[in-house]
């Protein structure tokens, strides 16, 4: 596993695109596809939001380094001579191909209780690297998930009834990295961010197993407050982190709730 040392912005004088270059840097040598995995490791650090055998769900995992690094941390050991478990696959499913986006997370997770120690991935865009066996990357639209004032159609009746049945309440860690793609407009992006944050609560609401802990990435803008007042309402503990290895200037920042109610 990768090791943490150097990831402080006060070594890091020299400029943002000296240190963001060195972050990138460390990555590829450390074998993760980018450089955002240290603000998870940052998260891990501080505030022990996975252990060993818990179920992650990762929202908006491409290009995969939250995806690999939490699958190393909560892939259970292996007795010797045991076949490693898999979530699926170990690679990427496109959802065309499959049941759906629902029904593979709830199919990935229903495994429960021999299903320990799996991380499930979505994301828009397909993921390319090599995963961990306990680690399954599906490519499909979250808010596709959570689309209110539409008709369900019979495949979202389906794996909504799916999700009831089979994943419900069976993951214990829900990580959201998710960013909608920047315009240069601070308030449209921020309102993009807080969308996606609302299906990222959403979801976790539905999925997460009671004591389940959450993390989401949001662009801090005007919905910010209210944002922090749900993950209040719905988890134990709550709080903001901007991790070292964020840039300072980012307007990104973490909401990590613990305990969920
Ligand atoms: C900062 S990147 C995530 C990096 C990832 N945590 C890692 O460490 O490799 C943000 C991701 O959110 C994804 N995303 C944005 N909107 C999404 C949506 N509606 N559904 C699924 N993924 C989404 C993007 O495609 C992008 O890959």
């Amino acid at each position: 596993m990768a090791k943490q040392e150097g990831v402080k912005t006060g070594k890091f004088q020299k400029g943002k695109q000296q240190w963001a270059d060195h972050l990138t840097e460390k990555a590829k040598h450390d074998n993760y596809p980018a450089r955002s995995v240290y603000k998870l490791m940052e998260i891990q650090k501080k505030y022990g939001i996975m252990k060993k055998g818990n179920n992650v769900l990762d929202l908006g995992c491409a290009p995969g380094s939250w995806l690999i690094y939490a699958a190393q941390t909560i892939r259970m050991p292996q007795p010797p001579g045991v076949v490693a478990q898999t979530a699926g696959m170990a690679q990427t499913v496109g959802v065309d191909q499959t049941i759906g986006i629902t029904q593979s997370i709830g199919h990935c997770a229903a495994k429960k209780p021999s299903c320990k120690g799996v991380a499930v991935g979505i994301d828009l865009q397909k993921v390319t690297v090599t995963l961990p066996p306990n680690a399954t990357a599906l490519q499909g639209d979250i808010l596709d998930l959570n689309r209110d004032g539409c008709a369900p159609d019979d495949e979202t009746l389906h794996a909504t009834d799916t999700l009831a049945s089979n994943a419900r309440k069976e993951y214990d860690v829900v990580l959201s990295d998710m960013a909608p793609a920047t315009t240069g407009r601070k308030d449209i992006d921020a309102a993009r961010s807080f969308e996606l944050c609302q299906a990222a609560l959403k979801i976790a609401c539905e999925l997460l197993a009671s004591g389940g802990n959450f993390v989401c990435k949001i662009f801090q803008g005007p919905d910010f407050k209210q944002f922090e007042q749900s993950v209040k309402a719905n988890f134990r503990q709550h709080a903001i982190f901007k991790p070292e290895s964020c840039r300072k200037a980012s307007k990104e920042i973490y909401i990590i709730g613990r305990g969920k109610i």
